[in-house]
């Protein structure tokens, strides 16, 4: 959409059951806060909406987890959410919230028009339902296999590993989360959105009229998605906690979570349009609008193809983009707050922003890596040693070190004021740079409106580096030098000295223009530095080449970035690991003391014959040694009697590569091939797990030969 007269930005409702990590801060916030502060520079009519996604077995199984009720739990996460968000710097017009009164009405609106105006269909069906728990178990109360992928952790509604969008029906041996049993069916009435109705408008919608300007991986998913064939959709759950549905008779009943969480834009904006006594209509009304959502993967099926149902359904606009995120790995395996393999945003927060010598500078330090490593077009990787490098050799020896060599030098040989420019002497490489700043401002532009932040990102760095270049070959500290009788330089060369410091002053003031959007605190302390306000960041400045008066003087340069010490990065490494071990020792625990419980999750009866396809062989480890980046992997070698093996085994935190050789184990040896960290898995080792969780070797007796049948 060209020349919109307003944008409308949401970034991705967090469930407010926990904290979130970085990974959730790179997939759908810091691109949408770059996004809105690059248009709010450009003085558009911007509202960037977020806020807690309150409802749902998201927060209630975290409620039975923490023993409270679902409302403190809201409350408790919805808070620190909120402050995370805010001290890294994410500039939501409004950060609401789906337990708001003003939610739940509009909610309830938006449910009564479609099914007044009989766009829903009400049918009963059998659903899966715990005989113990006396309820139904719908989304994550249920988990199960992904027929898709194999993670045996799926939930009912959608397998977080590969991000399909399930229900319960397709898991492989489902299980209640509440009691561990296999569920039941019961009979219940639900209304459901009919997708099958609107496949022809979607794909009109997405696979015509998007097909150019929506990202490859979103347009991937929605094809697969359309091409599967759309099936009616469920939009109420027989659940108490949640937006009540608003029918006679109804009781006991709620709307989906994912029906109401979405509909918390416009509850949003709605109450943004209450504070700030503005109209909130046009912004979901007016085809003038463009409205964009930002997300991570696991969310694409749910604004791009239920909620634009929904919003046409409705009179709605429609989004203009989608603009998805992959996901961020950390140091070689998947981030996952319940398996300690993250780095929240809080932690991050107490360890380096409210630390003596963190502050902002670390806030805009995380954004920069963030954005430099987003996954915009494929999974990518966070590490430690990468952010230090990213902190060191860019920001430090890059960004930091052109504006604070500029500030040293101007007050060394310029007075502390900004110099003239002598354009009897101004040469080509003068011109040169005001050339760059130009053509730089014009690729930020047009890489943030394509949402390539990290592009937009390494254009503004690259000025820099241009400012470095230029300042190395103009040497001011050399010219200074040549001095005469009076000790001073030369009125020769301190024309030299101003007219290089007049352009390394000028390009300080459009960078910190053109990094504002990306660092906020940075932009900040350089406006200070320079006294200038605010205002000299509206973007219709940047490429300007006399945004410094001559003759005005400047602050002393302030320190913009630190390094980051090499035992810094071991600390969170270290850190890192123990609180992962610590998390699956609690779990192994908690798994040792519900020992009563564990009849209860007996897999179903098989027959002999299934049993009977089992190959289980006696084998011998001969070789072991640790998986590079994958904490938990061993590759083995298992000598099998008639041949060795290559076996990749998770018990890397269990055993020390060289305490296990010699160990005799039985194996699988004939299961399906399968690739872990780039090495082929050829088999399985069998384990079991003692009262403290640790696995131990299910060994047959020392002296039965390698080979041997185990039956
Ligand atoms: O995946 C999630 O974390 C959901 N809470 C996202 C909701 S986005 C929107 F629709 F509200
Ligand atoms: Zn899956």
């Amino acid at each position: 959409m060209t020349n919109p007269k307003r944008y409308l930005i949401t970034s991705a409702l967090p469930y407010a059951n926990g904290p979130k990590h970085i990974g959730h801060l790179a997939g759908a916030y810091l691109p949408a806060d770059v996004y809105a502060r690059y248009l709010r520079a450009q003085k558009k009519e911007v509202v960037y909406v977020c806020g807690s996604d309150e409802h749902g077995a998201a927060i209630t199984i975290q409620a039975i987890k923490e023993k409270t009720t679902p409302k403190e739990i809201v409350d408790k996460y919805h808070a620190l959410l909120e402050s995370n968000m805010r001290d890294l710097g994410i500039s939501f017009d409004i950060y609401h919230r789906t337990s708001a009164e003003i939610h739940h009405e509009t909610a309830q609106e938006f449910f009564t028009a479609l099914n007044d105006k009989g766009l829903l269909e009400v049918k009963e069906s059998e659903q899966l339902y715990d005989e113990e728990a006396k309820t139904f178990l719908a989304d994550r109360y249920i988990i199960g296999t992904c027929p898709v992928c194999g993670n045996d952790s799926a939930y009912g509604d959608q397998c977080e590993k590969c991000g399909t969008s399930l229900s319960p029906e397709q898991l492989i041996n489902p299980k209640s989360t509440l009691s561990g049993n296999p569920p039941a069916k019961k009979k219940t009435t639900h209304w459901y959105l009919p997708l099958n109705k609107h496949e022809d408008f979607l794909r009109q919608w997405i696979l015509e009229e998007h097909q150019s300007d929506w990202k490859t991986n979103v347009l991937g998913q929605c094809k697969s998605w359309l091409d599967s064939g759309l099936q009616p959709r469920a939009v109420t759950r027989d659940l108490d906690w949640g937006v009540k549905v608003p029918v006679a008779g109804a009781d006991g009943k709620v709307l989906y979570v994912w029906f109401d969480a979405p509909i918390g834009y416009i509850s949003a904006t709605k109450q943004w349009a209450l504070d700030n006594n503005k109209d909130w209509k046009p912004y979901w009304e007016d085809k003038d609008t463009k409205l964009v959502h930002f997300i991570g993967k696991d969310n694409i099926v749910f604004h791009c193809i239920i909620f634009p149902v929904m919003l046409k359904l409705h009179g709605n606009i429609l989004p203009d983009n989608v603009p998805s995120n992959e996901f961020m790995n950390l140091e070689g395996d998947k981030m996952s707050t319940s398996r300690g393999w993250s780095i929240e945003m809080d932690e991050y927060i107490n360890d380096f922003v409210k630390k003596e010598n963190g502050g902002d500078m670390m806030v805009d330090a995380l954004r920069y890596y963030l954005t430099a490593i987003a996954p915009e077009t494929k999974d990518s990787e966070f590490t430690w040693k990468g952010f230090q490098d990213a902190l060191n050799s860019e920001l430090v020896a890059i960004f930091g070190n052109f504006v604070n060599r500029t500030f040293v030098l101007m007050h060394k040989l310029c007075k502390g004021k900004v110099p003239p420019i002598h354009l009897d002497i101004t040469d080509e490489a003068d011109k040169k740079i005001f050339e760059d700043i130009r053509a730089a401002k014009e690729t930020v532009e047009k890489n943030i409106e394509g949402y390539k932040f990290r592009d937009a990102l390494f254009e503004v760095i690259d000025l820099a580096r241009k400012g470095n270049k230029y300042m190395q070959d103009k040497e001011p500290w050399i010219v200074a030098k040549q001095v005469g009788e009076d000790g001073q330089p030369t009125p020769e060369a301190q024309k030299k000295i101003d007219n290089a410091l007049h352009v390394c002053l000028q390009l300080t003031a459009n960078l910190s223009i053109l990094i504002n959007p990306f660092l906020p605190f940075t932009a900040k302390k350089m406006c200070s530095m320079m006294k200038v306000v605010d205002k000299m960041l509206e973007w219709e400045n940047a490429g300007k080449d006399k945004l410094l008066s001559v003759g005005y003087s400047l602050r002393a340069p302030e320190l913009l970035f630190r390094k980051m010490e090499d035992a810094e990065v071991e600390a969170q490494i270290e850190k890192l690991k123990t609180k992962t071990k610590k998390l699956m020792d609690n779990a192994s625990n908690q798994q040792g003391n519900n020992k009563g419980e564990e009849t209860k999750t007996l897999k179903p009866i098989i027959q002999f014959d299934d049993f009977a396809k089992i190959d289980l062989k006696t084998g011998t480890i001969v070789s072991a040694e640790k998986v590079e980046k994958a904490d938990k992997l061993l590759k083995l070698e298992v000598d099998l009697g008639f041949e060795k093996r290559t076996i990749v085994s998770g018990i890397a935190l269990h055993y020390e590569p060289s305490a296990i050789i010699g160990q005799k184990v039985v194996v699988v040896t004939n299961l399906a091939p399968r690739k872990m960290r780039g090495i082929e898995s050829n088999g399985m080792i069998l384990m079991a797990e003692d009262a403290n969780g640790k696995l131990k070797f299910i060994s047959a007796d020392e002296l039965t030969t390698n080979g041997s049948s185990v039956s």
